[in-house]
């Protein structure tokens, strides 16, 4: 597999780019940045859920960086737990549900906060979601790092995001390219094909 980075000079726009298996990505948002916007939804949170008994529930694999990161500034007195969304597709109903695994918490009269990393059409949050909905929380509130705006198509409501983003696929700071790049602290989108 390859990963390297490299830095200015490299390519016409002067920005740092990194090529991930046959793919090649650019800068898009920095360590920095993604920092400073996840101090913002910390601290909105911390005023905001104050009174609340809190449960966040992380999605992983892609939430793991940002839930790490918005967690530690997080100072309610909250509880923490992950789960993972199946890419199983359910169709005993005719429907095409996403299944929730390692949920065992009891969510009965709680705030649960999901944290995703990514939010594109909206219809796993929606899966995720429904699912929720069935352990009778007292609310649920959903905040993702990234939103593909142009994408969404749900009504679901996002309650706390970092950034709106173009429909195009990004990579790093937990998301993945075929299961690489999830451990690079930036995150970088993938080049636009000239022709
Ligand atoms: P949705 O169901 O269309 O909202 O898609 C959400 C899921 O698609 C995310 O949880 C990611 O696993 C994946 N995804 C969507 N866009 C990207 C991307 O740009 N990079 C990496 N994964 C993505």
């Amino acid at each position: 597999m390859q990963l390297f980075v490299s830095c200015a000079g490299y390519n016409k726009l002067s920005m740092p780019r990194i090529v991930i298996a046959d793919k090649e990505f650019h800068l898009y948002l920095s360590s920095e940045k993604i920092q400073e916007q996840v101090e913002v939804i910390a601290n909105q949170m911390n005023s905001e859920l104050k009174t609340h008994n809190v449960i966040f529930i992380g999605v992983l694999n892609g939430a793991f960086m940002f839930a790490a990161d918005l967690l530690k500034r997080i100072h309610l007195d909250a509880q923490i737990s992950f789960m993972k969304v199946s890419s199983y597709y359910g169709t005993s109903s005719g429907m095409h549900v996403k299944r929730l695994i390692g949920l065992n918490e009891d969510l009965k009269g709680k705030t649960v906060v999901i944290l995703e990393d990514i939010v594109d059409t909206g219809k796993t949050i929606e899966d995720i979601l429904f699912q929720i909905k069935g352990f009778r929380p007292s609310e649920i509130r959903i905040a993702t790092l990234l939103l593909k705006a142009e994408s969404f198509i749900s009504n679901v409501k996002i309650d706390y995001v970092g950034f709106k983003i173009p429909n195009r696929f990004v990579v790093g700071y937990g998301l993945d390219y075929n299961g690489y790049g999830r451990n690079l602290r930036n995150i970088y989108m993938l080049e636009e094909v000239d022709g």
